[in-house]
């Protein structure tokens, strides 16, 4: 669905007001529940977009809105599928001289894959941003309509472009490399781990802290217009067995991403399957479930003769993501490999 662009009077003075693109793809933002007190037990993703952008009172004073219903999904659904129609259709809209940024208002769940996803493969300098909520949009001190109202100021800035994708959330703006959720169910749900934001946005003002410093958007070479590979996370444990490594390499994946204990370490048996799935061209990636820190090239294991790429601070998820991209890409060797996780 999309909805016209409206032009706000407040522009009549001086230049018109930026033109923001507003993708929406579900998620609690969109969501209802039954009664105004509940903020557990709804249904995501149910609330169109237009509606989204009748709940934030002075929107039309930020920018004028060009919306579009991509999706109604709850994100723990999203699929690569609808990663690549997201990311062909920020392309488009980035590309055209009408529109001037982005946001894309999604599920809290697996916002920060899609935030990396978008990162490194869309190529503009326009500001690109993605926003959610923790409760739905019936609920009583919903979080949603100031958190969309907070995205739009951020893409409608100058500051923002060339940033990469941004994530607006709670006021705070979060880099899409360094964002995770750390709460099932707090407002104040995401955060950078050891990083920090790189600003923040409130009552209209946007001031930047500091920069991304890895290339990204129009400086990574990946795209998401590609035929996906098949690339799973196994994790280490206590009592892990090789099962789930041996049943994935029968099944034909492509690459597998570990998400180890502490400094990417992993149990014995786990690491044996792992490093016989790697002897037999399965790219295999060691991060870490702990979500904040490194795990350090040849640091808790031995990668140059295990066979094994070292995450760097990427999360497990976040690792996959860049594996997807750079095995669509053709780099499956481990040198190529370990340089993309190295740059990006
Ligand atoms: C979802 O990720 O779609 C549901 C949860 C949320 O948005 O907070």
């Amino acid at each position: 669905m999309n909805t016209s662009v409206s032009t706000s009077s407040s522009a009549a003075a001086g230049r018109p007001l930026p033109c923001i693109a507003v993708l929406a793809t579900g998620g609690t933002i969109a969501g209802s529940a039954a009664d105004a007190a509940n903020t557990a037990g709804y249904q995501a993703g149910v609330i169109g977009v237009a509606q989204l952008l009748a709940a934030v009172p002075g929107l039309d004073a930020v920018a004028r809105i060009h919306a579009e219903q991509v999706a109604s999904i709850d994100s723990k659904d999203m699929s690569l599928a609808l990663w690549s129609t997201l990311a062909q259709r920020v392309n488009e809209l980035l590309a055209s001289d009408d529109i001037d940024g982005v946001v894309i208002t999604h599920g809290t769940d697996t916002l920060e894959e899609t935030a990396y996803l978008l990162q490194l493969t869309v190529k503009s300098a326009k500001p690109c941003v993605l926003t959610a909520a923790m409760r739905p949009a019936t609920a009583l001190s919903a979080d949603g309509p100031l958190n969309l109202l907070n995205a739009v100021t951020l893409a409608a800035s100058e500051a923002a472009a060339g940033q990469g994708v941004l994530v607006a959330f709670n006021n705070r703006i979060h880099c899409a490399r360094d964002v995770a959720k750390f709460s099932t169910y707090a407002v104040d749900a995401f955060q950078s781990p050891e990083i920090g934001a790189l600003g923040w946005v409130q009552d209209g003002r946007v001031e930047f802290q500091r920069r991304a410093l890895r290339p990204h958007t129009v400086d990574a070479p990946f795209s998401a217009n590609v035929p996906w590979p098949q690339v799973e996370i196994v994790t280490s444990y206590a009592g892990v067995s090789r099962a789930a490594v041996e049943a994935l390499v029968a099944a034909g994946v492509d690459g597998l991403v570990v998400a180890g204990t502490g400094n990417g370490s992993i149990h014995g048996a786990l690491q044996q399957a792992l490093a016989e799935a790697a002897s037999k061209g399965v790219p295999v990636v060691r991060a870490s479930r702990v979500g904040s820190g490194h795990v350090m090239h040849n640091g808790a294991a031995k990668d140059d003769a295990l066979g094994f790429v070292s995450s760097g601070t990427l999360s497990p998820y976040k690792s996959r993501v860049l594996l997807l991209l750079a095995l669509a890409a053709g780099m499956t060797d481990k040198a190529s490999l370990q340089h993309v996780f190295d740059t990006f």
